[in-house]
């Protein structure tokens, strides 16, 4: 059976990311394809009774490194229990927020140390490597600003929404920087662009992964046992 792949979506707060996964879900679905949506911190029944503990802020008294341990345990439930079966089903995985959000947000704006952060990714992902990484850049201003509007007036910001507009401008360096660093995987979408255009360049990048994924399998298949 062919393996799926395994798409997140990085990026800033407001970037539009939950609205263009929603959308470009029922793109692929409308061509008969089996895509699983889902998001991080959560996804999972184990993960997402951490999700409350993390957002809420009921770990952030005990320090970035404890917020960072439970970030890579929700993970590691997640990666078993949904993303690594739906995958080897042959499903397409959209996932909102993955392992580049604990090295933006705990690893680099938590100055955690650098071994410490990829010894914890190691473990959660435990191998399950996006196929493609999304990260939908925009100006943390602007960001800041929709994230508001679409909270309304009477909702708080949650534990990390209410940081400083610096430390957002460094988070949106750090998930260039991942960027640069790992083209492989990563294409970085221009969120400020239209709605429209947003989801243009996405569908772009996706059909392309898509594409050199049955290059690789025939790949794969070309070659003798
Ligand atoms: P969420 O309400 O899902 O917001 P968003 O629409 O911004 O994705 O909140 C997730 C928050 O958790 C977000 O502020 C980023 C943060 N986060 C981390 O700090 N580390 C992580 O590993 C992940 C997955 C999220």
């Amino acid at each position: 059976m062919a393996r799926g792949l395994f798409v997140t979506f990085e990026g800033g707060e407001g970037a539009g990311k939950s609205t263009q996964i929603a959308r470009l879900a029922a793109t692929l679905r409308s061509e008969g394809r089996k895509v699983l949506l889902t998001r991080e911190p959560g996804g999972s029944p184990g993960a997402e009774a951490v999700r409350h503990v993390l957002l809420s802020g009921a770990a952030e008294t005990f320090g970035p490194a404890m917020e960072a341990i439970l970030f890579a345990a929700a993970r590691s439930d997640h990666v078993e229990q949904v993303i690594r079966p739906a995958v080897a089903r042959g499903e397409i995985v959209l996932c909102d927020r993955f392992m580049d959000s604990s090295r933006v947000y705990q690893g680099v704006t938590g100055n955690l140390d650098a071994g410490f952060m990829s010894a914890l990714e190691g473990v959660a992902i435990n191998g399950m490597m996006p196929d493609l990484t999304l990260i939908l850049d925009i100006d943390p201003e602007e960001g800041l600003a929709r994230a508001a509007t679409r909270r309304g007036s009477g909702d708080v910001p949650d534990r990390f929404e209410k940081e400083t507009l610096a430390i957002h401008n460094r988070r949106r360096d750090a998930f260039l920087e991942i960027a640069h660093r790992e083209p492989w995987r990563c294409v970085v979408i221009d969120a400020a662009a239209s709605p429209d255009r947003v989801a243009a360049l996405i569908d772009a990048a996706v059909r392309d992964a898509l594409t050199s994924h049955v290059y690789l399998k025939a790949a794969r298949q070309d070659q003798p046992a």
